[in-house]
């Protein structure tokens, strides 16, 4: 990681007070003053402030329950961060493994860990996320398909991956349900909505209940948040 992002991550200070005590000469990699921020450090580098060792804190796993109306962005915007709610030393040098949108709730996974929300959000690593969707119209049984066999949706060039939708209640003496679970390993931008909007249908309520192996806390109500678990955190590879 870079020098200035290891100071933070083991000591107190901003990047800003980090850069600051760099350019002073006061910080040695292997006993050779380093005064440039970018440059590449391993853990296994001897690291030292005014003749302290540094030792990096470990990374931060979180899930969080988003509440409605909070976004999940390291600013604030016209709706709060959501990282406001999560009371930890420096919330907002973690980063969001998978955003929702601000009239999305569930399921929120927050790291400081690049490689592991990579693991994430990467395409390539096809990692589930299972939404329950809430429809305006009735889901016909031929979306299951549609959706199987990948949906085309406006400005992308290829069709959506693999998606399971299942449908959840059997409400009416038509056998028509406005509620599915859907399964999709992909995060385009607004793609769950995208998605039934291809099939001229709307998603009034969008709720993320699992990522991976890992499931939303019952435990949680909206807002509150909690560390994940060792295998919580192994479950993603
Ligand atoms: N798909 C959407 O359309 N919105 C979300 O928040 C998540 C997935």
């Amino acid at each position: 990681m870079r020098l200035d992002k290891f100071i933070c991550k083991s000591t107190e200070l901003t990047r800003n007070e980090a850069k600051k005590l760099l350019k002073r000469g006061e910080l040695k990699v292997n006993g050779e003053v380093i005064t440039d921020g970018s440059t590449q450090v391993h853990e296994n580098n001897h690291i030292t402030l005014d003749g302290q060792e540094l030792q990096a804190r470990s990374s931060r796993y979180i899930m969080m329950h988003k509440a409605l109306d909070t976004i999940c962005s390291n600013v604030d915007e016209v709706h709060p961060s959501l990282l406001n709610f999560v009371d930890v030393d420096k919330a907002f040098d973690l980063h969001i493994a998978g955003r929702l949108d601000v009239d999305t709730t569930g399921l929120v996974l927050i790291t400081d860990d690049g490689r592991w929300s990579h693991n994430i959000i990467s395409p390539k690593k096809q990692c589930n996320k299972i939404y329950r969707v809430g429809l305006r119209d009735p889901v016909e049984q031929s979306t299951i398909k549609v959706f199987k066999d990948g949906v085309q949706l406006q400005g992308e060039d290829s069709l959506t991956k693999p998606a399971e939708l299942v449908i959840v209640n059997t409400l009416d003496e038509k056998h028509e349900s406005r509620e599915v679970l859907l399964t999709i390993t992909e995060g385009k931008y607004h793609q769950v909505k995208r998605m039934f909007a291809a099939v001229r249908n709307r998603v009034v309520s969008l709720h993320r209940e699992q990522i991976g192996e890992i499931k939303l806390d019952d435990n949680l109500a909206p807002g509150e948040w909690r560390y994940l678990t060792k295998d919580e955190i192994e479950s993603i590879t």
